[in-house]
């Protein structure tokens, strides 16, 4: 299969923070936000692969900063990393103020999707090839956070987490 860029799955939505998405405190209720991070995740793993995707794990979130009713919110997803069947995407959201057009990155994520056939069955997918340093740090890392998530949920056993490993190296 033919090596893809990131930047063939980006992903953009924007919307609005509406009245009944938030907490008592008048800001994005966190499940809204990881609804809407799921969606964007989900289509850029189906541009990567061209196939049915289904989400596998939600690696890491975090919510660094509250996001006011009112707020226009803007999530970009994108690829980091293709494994065999797996696909990582990293997710960055940001705010943005109408009046001057100041972007402020509030929250940020990472999914893994697999690819499957109409039975559910796990399919290859394309490689990636990051081009940009972002990419390229992301990309770099993915492999740790696969071993994290997979020992995490008793796929793997901590000794053959080589990535892991490393760290404490
Ligand atoms: C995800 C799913 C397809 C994996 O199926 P499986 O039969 O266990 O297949 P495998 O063990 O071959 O795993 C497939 C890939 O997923 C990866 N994977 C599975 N669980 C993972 C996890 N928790 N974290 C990271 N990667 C994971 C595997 O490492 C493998 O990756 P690779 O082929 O790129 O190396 C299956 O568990 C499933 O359908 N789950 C439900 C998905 C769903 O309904 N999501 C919506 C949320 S409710």
């Amino acid at each position: 299969m033919k090596a893809k860029k990131p930047s063939q799955s980006l992903t953009i939505l924007t919307d609005l923070v509406l009245p009944g998405e938030t907490n008592p405190l008048d800001s994005l209720f966190g499940g809204e936000l990881l609804a809407r991070m799921d969606r964007a995740c989900s289509i850029a793993a189906q541009r990567h692969s061209q196939s049915i995707v289904v989400t596998a794990s939600v690696n890491h979130v975090a919510f660094n900063k509250a996001v006011p009713v009112g707020s226009v919110v803007t999530i970009q997803a994108k690829v980091s990393r293709a494994f065999r069947t797996s696909m990582e995407v990293y997710i960055d959201v940001w705010t943005e103020c109408l009046k001057t057009g100041d972007k402020e990155k509030v929250n940020e994520g990472i999914y893994t999707f697999v690819a499957v056939d109409e039975h559910g069955t796990p399919k290859l997918v394309p490689p990636i090839q990051p081009e940009t340093p972002l990419e390229k740090e992301r990309f770099e890392a993915a492999l740790r956070r696969k071993q994290l998530s997979l020992v995490l949920s008793g796929r793997m056993n901590p000794k053959e987490a080589t990535e892991l490993k490393k760290l404490f190296d």
